[in-house]
């Protein structure tokens, strides 16, 4: 039996931000709200369906390797926290950075489909002609890929290091890139709800579109979220471990249930914890063996958070695919409905 649904929303936090009156003079918001009283979808909208179980593969393996095993237009999103040749581990150390991440960025685009995203974590940080970052990525893909930037995300962060020769770092920044201008975006599913004197002032604000104040507020391109503290309940020993806070929120926002998520700088496994607990199916690798201790300490943490638990662990990239593309021939799932809005048109 096919169920029709709405998505579960999860709130992910109350921020004090200004609110932005200019949904009356937006015409890609009107146009967008028009469309939806006449029940016309965005180009870029798409039914899904949320199966019981979704799969989940972490190989240890060049990332090379594992990329050049996957099909053409498969992926749905890559999410990936590369190593930037600082030496800050054993696996940080490239000779020529750029020549190398070229590599995996043409093969990234090839995997990736048509609506697909790709986002890179990074940071302006160059030392030396060896060292690499977001800046020489960014270039990179502008001037030698078909890659299209759509957002530079400024991961803000209170907790970090001291320091006394420059300013203490207290941001990183996160790309997200597309193939094409129908890439898929789920803003109500991340949507920041208002507190309860901001809503309230936002819904006597004639010019702002009730629906929408309801809904929450776009969460905007500077996100506030706390990096993991050595104590902190989330770490597993990764000494690079990022917030499940910051991958949930890319992974709900530019990929939906059922469909893959590629992780080639698996590190912990942060990345597949959270589409097993989203229902997306993962793939991960690791060129160093610890990953999968680092994955197993992950699962264990679900269980203690209740979360479910229930996915199907894949040894090989071909029973991988081949029990996605059977699901996609059954019945028995949910279909739910939603719908995707440009962020190029949408300012609130
Ligand atoms: C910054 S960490 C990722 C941390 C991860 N986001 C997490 O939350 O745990 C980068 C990872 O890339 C892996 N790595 C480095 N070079 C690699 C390669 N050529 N192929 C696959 N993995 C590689 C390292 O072993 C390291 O675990």
């Amino acid at each position: 039996m096919t169920y029709l649904i709405s998505l579960q929303k999860t709130g992910i936090g109350i921020f004090n931000m200004a609110i932005h009156n200019k949904s009356h003079s937006n015409s890609g918001l009107m146009q967008l709200n028009k469309m939806k009283r006449n029940n016309i979808k965005h180009k870029s909208a798409l039914d899904f369906i949320i199966p019981e179980k979704t799969n989940c593969i972490l190989l240890c393996d060049d990332c090379l390797n594992t990329l050049k095993a996957i099909p053409d237009g498969s992926i749905q999103l890559i999410l990936i926290d590369p190593p930037y040749n600082l030496d800050l581990a054993t696996w940080d150390t490239y000779e020529d950075y750029i020549e190398w991440a070229s590599k995996w960025l043409d093969e990234s685009y090839r995997v990736l489909s048509p609506n697909g995203n790709m986002v890179i974590f990074g940071g302006t940080q160059f030392q030396d002609i060896k060292s690499g970052d977001l800046t020489e990525i960014i270039y990179h893909c502008r001037h030698n890929t078909k890659f299209r930037l759509v957002n530079t995300i400024v991961w803000y962060y209170k907790n970090g290091m001291s320091a006394h020769r420059y300013f203490a770092n207290r941001h990183e920044e996160i790309i997200w890139l597309t193939k094409t201008d129908k890439y898929y975006f789920d803003l109500d599913s991340v949507r920041i709800p208002y507190d309860e004197k901001a809503l309230k002032e936002a819904l006597r604000d004639k010019r702002l579109n009730s629906e929408n104040v309801l809904k929450g507020k776009n969460p905007t391109n500077v996100w506030q979220i706390g990096r993991l503290n050595g104590n902190s309940n989330e770490r597993v020993g990764h000494p690079t471990q990022k917030p499940l806070e910051i991958i949930r929120r890319f992974v709900k926002a530019l990929s939906y249930p059922d469909s893959i998520v590629l992780d080639f700088f698996a590190g912990s496994g942060t990345t597949g914890r959270v589409c097993i607990e989203e229902k997306r199916n993962c793939i991960m690798c690791d060129k160093d063996e610890q990953s999968k201790t680092y994955f197993a300490k992950h699962l264990k943490k679900m269980d203690e958070n209740l979360f479910s638990q229930k996915y199907i662990k894949n040894n090989s990239l071909e029973l991988f695919f081949d029990e996605i593309n059977k699901r996609k021939n059954t019945k028995d799932m949910f279909v739910a409905e939603h719908s995707t809005y440009n962020p190029f048109q949408d300012e609130h």
